[in-house]
C-alpha cells in the first residue's frame, strides 16, 4: 500500500510501526482484570467497519446522520467563521463527512490543505485516492500514527491558520482522564489564531439514547459481538460470540451509555497466541465501550479550563448533536 507515487498532491508520513502496539498486551490486561474489559479499538476490523455502517443506517442510531445534516446545513457558516484554514482532522477514517467541509473551504479559497491523521495508513491512502480524484484544488498531507505522535510530528503550519477537527462524537468514547489528556494535546498544538471544531452528542431523552444503542434489527449487538470474532481471528481464539449478550445501558449519573458483552452461561475461552485463558461466570460482563453524552455549557466550561475559548455552536433542529467551535483562550 506504499505505492502512492501515482498520487499527486498527496504525501504520507508513517509513524505507525506495524505490530508495535498490536501485541495484545491490552487484551491480556483487560481480560485479566477483576472487572473485565476489552479495548474498543478491536471493534474495527473489516467486518466491524461493515457492521458500523449498518448501525449508521438503522433508524435508531441518529448521531452520524444528525452530524452530517448539521454539516450539510452549516459547513459554509463554519468556513466563514474561521476563514481560510488548513483542516487537520484527528481520526479521519474515510473522511466522508469531512468532504462537506472541504467543499465549503474550497468555495472560499483557491487552494485547500487537508492534513488527516489516522492510525491506519492504508485508510489514509484509500481516502486520499478518492479525494484527490474528486477535488483538483486539494493538497493532502496525511500522518499515520497515534494522535499523540501525529500531533507532535505535525509539519510547520502553512501560511494560513489551522483548524483541528474531531468529529463523530468520538470524544464521548474517552474516559474523563483520557479526554482531558487528549484535549490538552490539541491545545498544545494550537498556535494563536487556530481553531478547534468538536462534534459531540448531547444529553437527551433516555429512551432515545437507549434505542440508539439497542436497535431493533440487532446491528449494534452484532457489532459488539464481532469484537470477540475479531480477537479469535487475530489471536487464534475460541470465543463463541453467540454466547454473549449485547447489553447497552444509559447511566444518567455518569451521563453515558455503557456497553457490555454479558456471558449467557459459565464458560471459558482461550486466545492461543496470547497464551490467555479467560473464564466467565453466568451473567458476568465484559465492558467494551462507553459513549459519553454532554451538556454543551458544561463541556465548554471544561474546555475553558484547558485553555479553549468557545466561539460558536451549530446544532440540529432537535438539539441532539452539536458542533462547537473553539479558539485559543487562557488556560486556567
Ligand atoms: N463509538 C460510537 C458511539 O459511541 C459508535 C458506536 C455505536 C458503538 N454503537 C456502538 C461502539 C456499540 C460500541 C458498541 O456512538
Amino acid at each position: 500500500m506504499d505505492d502512492i507515487g501515482d498520487l499527486p498532491r498527496f504525501e504520507l508520513t508513517r509513524l505507525d510501526a506495524p505490530g508495535a502496539a498490536d501485541d495484545g498486551a491490552d487484551v491480556v490486561a483487560g481480560l485479566g482484570a477483576p472487572r473485565k474489559s476489552l479495548p474498543c479499538r478491536y471493534f474495527y476490523d473489516a467486518r466491524g467497519s461493515e457492521l458500523f455502517e449498518r448501525i449508521c443506517a438503522t433508524p435508531e442510531y441518529y448521531p452520524t446522520r444528525t452530524e452530517r445534516a448539521i454539516l450539510e446545513a452549516c459547513a459554509g457558516d463554519i468556513a466563514e467563521a474561521t476563514g481560510a484554514a488548513e483542516l487537520v482532522e484527528l481520526g479521519s477514517g474515510s473522511a466522508r463527512k469531512t468532504r462537506l467541509l472541504l467543499e465549503a473551504y474550497s468555495a472560499r479559497a483557491p487552494e485547500v490543505h487537508f492534513a488527516p491523521i489516522d492510525v491506519s495508513g492504508d485508510m489514509l491512502v484509500e481516502s486520499a485516492r478518492e479525494l484527490i480524484a474528486h477535488y483538483d484544488d486539494l493538497t493532502i498531507r496525511g500522518i499515520a500514527g497515534t494522535y499523540e505522535d501525529a500531533l507532535a510530528a505535525l509539519h510547520p503550519a502553512p501560511d494560513d491558520r489551522r483548524m483541528f477537527l474531531f468529529l463523530g462524537s468520538t470524544i464521548g468514547n474517552f474516559t474523563d482522564d483520557e479526554r482531558g489528556a487528549f484535549l490538552a494535546r490539541i491545545r498544545a498544538a494550537m498556535a494563536p489564531g487556530d481553531f478547534f471544531l468538536l462534534g459531540f452528542d448531547r444529553v437527551k431523552d433516555a429512551g432515545i439514547l437507549h434505542a440508539a444503542y439497542n436497535d431493533a434489527e440487532g446491528a449494534t449487538a452484532a457489532f459488539n459481538r464481532n469484537i470477540l470474532a475479531h480477537l479469535n481471528a487475530r489471536f487464534h481464539g475460541d470465543f463463541r460470540p453467540g454466547r454473549f449478550r449485547h447489553v447497552a445501558l444509559w447511566n444518567g449519573y455518569e451521563s453515558r451509555i455503557e456497553i457490555y458483552l454479558e456471558s449467557d452461561r459459565a464458560q471459558a475461552a482461550r486466545l492461543d497466541d496470547l497464551d490467555l485463558d479467560a473464564s466467565f461466570e453466568a451473567g458476568e460482563r465484559i465492558h467494551t465501550e462507553i459513549s459519553r453524552k454532554f451538556e454543551p455549557d458544561a463541556l465548554a466550561a471544561e474546555l475553558a479550563r484547558l485553555g479553549f475559548a468557545r466561539r460558536a455552536e451549530w446544532t440540529d433542529a432537535c438539539g441532539w448533536f452539536s458542533l462547537m467551535l473553539f479558539g485559543r483562550g487562557e488556560a486556567a
